[in-house]
This record gives structure tokens, sequence and C-alpha cells, in this order.
């Protein structure tokens, strides 16, 4: 059994300030233990082994998407289902995925699998998918605004904000015993419905060092829009991070940056690189070989392991339980609302990465593992 950790008070009023803002993301206090959801109806009847799944994933922004898309073929053969996997184009994403349900959908698929391009623009495919009667499965990010979204399979993504957090904390502390601290904040891209809810748990906790006056963010950009990276591309990190290094830190010290993930993180420190400064304590997620290979070499600071194998295998035994006609499993029926309708959810735990034990953190991962022996 996989094991949840219970949200604490703060993160349920962090979570319901984000819900005023966006109208999404997370809503509510507690994981509320294992249960099924019993209301998408999906599953009464079942379906036939063999039956097409389609999964439609974003472009690949970051190596756990391409991980995906081999883990779903493969699962879903072995599981005895036809898979049709299919990427968003890196340009034209949207309309590309909006295209890809579509024809899942024409072509009889019984489940669709969504990691969104944009969470807030697939309404009108799932609801067709929902007529086609079709179970639509949100993958790692959350689908807005629509009734049509049956369940919701990820990581426990305030748990990654807060997890990066406390790193970038830590890491500061280790660095530099006594405070105040300097840092910049980074977010994901404003179409992620997860861009939010990492901010909102790493802000969970950095808020309160802020206002203690603890730490400081040196431009003053603290607010979600300020700090976004559209299409969570490096080379907008990138330049953000060199206007920032001109404007504020000419002769100032820079000792962290909230880095939402990998390939941002490694692009925030190239900038730094670049601009002939130390390197900060820098954040990241996904556990990317050359982020591993940098934490080992004591660059960027941590990262977050969200083991893909275990997030695909989950949701390939939700297809499972939905073609033999049973509810799939769900551990969290409180804590999604996407706007109309909180969807059922299984949450899985992130784990932090930093050199500490980067070593016990992938030695079952046969990528990674030897990446850490040195
Ligand atoms: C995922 C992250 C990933 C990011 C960019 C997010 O929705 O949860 O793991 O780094 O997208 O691809």
């Amino acid at each position: 059994m996989r094991r949840i950790a219970k949200p604490t008070a703060a993160l349920a009023a962090v979570a319901m300030i984000a819900l005023a803002g966006c109208g999404s993301g997370r809503d509510d206090s507690s994981a509320s233990g294992t249960g099924s959801s019993g209301d998408s109806g999906a599953a009464a009847e079942g379906f036939e082994q063999g039956s097409l799944i389609g999964v439609a994933l974003p472009a690949k922004t970051s190596e756990n998407w391409v991980l995906a898309g081999d883990l779903f073929s493969q699962g879903l053969q072995e599981a005895g289902f036809e898979g049709d996997v299919q990427y968003a184009a890196a340009s034209g994403t949207v309309a590309d995925q909006q295209g890809q349900i579509s024809s899942m959908v024409t072509k009889g698929a019984k489940v669709i699998v969504i990691g969104a391009a944009d969470g807030g623009q697939l309404t009108t495919q799932v609801e067709q998918a929902k007529a086609a009667g079709a179970t639509v499965i949100a993958y790692d990010r959350l689908i807005l605004n629509t009734e049509g979204v049956d369940y919701y399979v990820a990581y426990d993504n305030f748990n990654v904000g807060e997890l990066q957090g406390q790193a970038l904390l830590e890491g500061m502390k280790a660095q530099k015993p006594e405070g105040p601290w300097t840092i910049e904040l980074f977010s994901g891209s404003p179409d992620d419905a997860n861009s939010q809810v990492f901010f909102d748990g790493a802000m969970s906790v950095l808020q309160p060092a802020i206002d203690a006056g603890d730490v400081v963010v040196g431009s003053g950009q603290t607010e979600i829009e300020q700090t976004a990276t559209q299409g969570w591309k490096p080379e907008n990190a990138q330049s953000r991070m060199d206007s920032l290094l001109t404007s504020t830190y000419g002769d100032k010290e820079l000792d962290g940056v909230l880095s939402p993930n990998d390939t941002l993180a490694r692009a925030i420190i190239t900038s730094v690189k670049g601009a002939g400064k130390p390197i900060p304590v820098v954040t990241g997620q996904d556990s990317e070989v050359e982020s591993v290979k940098s934490i080992v070499a004591g660059e960027q600071y941590s990262t977050i392991n969200k083991d893909t194998r275990a997030l695909v295998e989950q949701t390939v035994s939700m297809v499972t339980a939905l073609s033999t006609g049973e509810e799939p499993e769900v551990n969290d029926t409180e804590s999604y609302d996407n706007g109309v309708k909180t969807v059922p959810a299984y949450l899985l735990p992130p784990l932090i990465v930093t050199k500490d034990n980067v070593v016990e953190a992938y030695a079952n991962d046969p990528n990674l593992a030897p990446l850490t022996k040195g």
C-alpha cells in the first residue's frame, strides 16, 4: 500500500486562496484514505480485452513525458489492451492534442488518458469522449472546467511544492548559516494546472520565512504571473534569470532559486554560470538524468523523485479495473476541484532528493542508480 501524507491546515488555507485565485487546484484539507469514487458510472459495464485505450500526452517538455509514452505503450499491451499513444507537437500543441483526442473518440477508445497540454482547453473533447461512453482519466495534470473528467492520477503536487520550499531553506542554511537569505522564485507554465499547485505548496513554506524577514525575494517578484515560465521552456527561464541578474544582482549575492522542475533548474544554473556568479541553491523536480548528475557533482541542490513507472502502472491498473466493470481505487476525493467538480484522485507520494540521499533514492532505478555511484 502506498501511504499519502496528510495535508496540513496551512495547506487547506493556502489551497483555498489558490482556488479563489484561479478556480482550480487543490481545494480542501484532507486526503481521505482509500475509497472509491462511485460517481463516474463509467465502470458499470466494463469492456473487452484488446479494446483501444487512448493516451494523449503533451509535448515532450521534460523527460518524464518521454518515459511515460514508452511505459504506456508497453504497459497497456502487457495488460491486454491496444494502446494508442500520441504526443502533442512542440508547437501548435493545444490544437494538436484536441485533434488527437477527438480521433481517439472516433476510433472507439474505451478509456482516454490525458496529460493535458493546456488543462483549460479540453472541455469539448472531454465531453465528446463522455458522450461516446469513454472514461476520461487526467494523468499528472488536472483537466479544468468540465464534469467529464472521471479520475485524476498524479503525484501529490502540493507536497511537491512543499518539499521544494523546505529543500530551498535547508540548502541555504547549510551553505550560509546566518540569514537573511536572498532568493528568486520561478514557476511553471500558466496553462498547466500543476504550476499553481506547485507554487502554492512552495509558498506555504517560504511565505512565513519571507514575512519574518529571514528570506528576501531580491527582485520583489513574488506573484505567480511574474514568475511564470511559458510553455515550461528552459530558454524562457534562462532569459528571465539573465535579466534578474542584470537588474538586481550586480553586486548583490543570490543565495537560492525556487525552480519548479529540473529543465528550468539547469537553465537557471546555466544563466548564473554565464554571469560568472557562484551557483545558488537551486531546487528541481523530475529526476532528469542531467540533473541527477548535477546533484552528484554538487551543482543543482535538489530534485523530486516522481517515479514515472509507478504513475503509469497505477494508471494501467485503473484501466484494468474499468475493463472488468469495477470502480478504480482512489485515495483522495476532496483535494482536486477542477472548477466544476472535485475529481476523485489517486495520489502518489513524491520524494525529495539531494546529494545526501541520492544513492538510496534511485537504488531501484536501473537508469539512474549507475549515475549515483561516484
Ligand atoms: C509535471 C512536471 C513537469 C512539468 C513540465 C508538470 O505538469 O508534473 O513533472 O516537470 O509538467 O513538463
